[in-house]
């Protein structure tokens, strides 16, 4: 199973949801790949590992770099400057999800940039299944709705890609206005499961020092959350 974790809009929280879903999944004994195609290539670095080996763009370049192990059934491909440059820019869509034919992982989580659509399509035509991520910012909700009308136009012409995905309203405080009324900005959104995440210092906390969140912090209410996610991801309903 292949997931990418999406939004255009930066900083609502894509790669603290990767790196947490992937611990989750790696701890219920699946083997994981985490890919990362941000150049700021934050993922490893918030799993704890080295951000500036190898990783994603030379793949995409034809080598084989070697994923890095986080735990036993964890491993990551960095992100990296290399990621931005023009030849990267200019592939196939298709590319990423070719590279990958051989990988032998139970799942494969990708963690894209903010506004960076082609970067982001390489995932998404190589993922079975998406994550749009996005806070109560009228901004960021904005951003989500066009990647997921670009889901449902993808699914709606047969093109590669996702054939289910759901929406994760991130860094929910129930006190703040926006964030109670989050809901109502997706009712015209149907038959797409909405997942909430807390608000909750522990994430911030756990990804700033590398350290994997269900290790960290395995009973805080994002962990909790995350969860219900990870329950999603793993699940046959479609
Ligand atoms: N549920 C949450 N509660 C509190 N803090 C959070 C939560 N989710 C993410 N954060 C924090 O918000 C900040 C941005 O998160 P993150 O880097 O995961 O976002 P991103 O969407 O990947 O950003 P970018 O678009 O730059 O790649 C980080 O400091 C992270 O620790
Ligand atoms: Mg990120």
């Amino acid at each position: 199973m292949r997931i990418a974790i999406a939004s255009r809009k930066g900083g609502v929280g894509k790669s603290s949801i990767t790196a947490s879903i992937a611990s989750l999944l790696a701890s219920d004994g699946y083997d994981v790949l985490a890919i990362d195609l941000d150049p700021q290539s934050n993922l490893a670095f918030m799993l704890g590992v080295d951000p500036t080996a190898p990783g994603t763009a030379a793949l995409l370049d034809g080598e084989n770099p070697e994923p890095i192990e986080v735990n036993e059934r964890l491993y990551v491909l960095p992100g990296g400057a290399d990621l931005a440059r023009q030849d990267i820019a200019r592939l196939d869509p298709e590319d990423l999800a070719d590279a990958l034919e051989d990988f032998d992982y139970d799942f494969i989580l990708f963690d894209n940039p903010p506004g960076n659509q082609h970067l982001e399509r390489l995932a998404i035509v190589a993922a079975d299944k998406a994550l749009v991520v996005t806070n109560a910012h009228p901004m960021a909700i904005l951003g989500a709705e066009r990647v997921l009308s670009d889901l449902e136009a993808r699914y709606q012409k047969k093109r590669k890609g996702p054939s289910s995905w759901a929406i994760v309203m991130n860094m929910i405080d129930a006190r703040r206005s926006l964030d109670k009324n989050i809901e109502d900005m997706f009712e015209d959104v149907e038959d797409v499961p909405k997942f909430k995440v807390r608000q909750d210092t522990k994430i911030s906390m756990a990804s700033a020092q590398g350290y994997e969140l269900s290790e960290f912090a395995p009973h805080c209410n994002a962990a909790r959350d995350l969860r219900k996610i990870k329950e999603w991801c793993v699940g046959e309903e479609d």
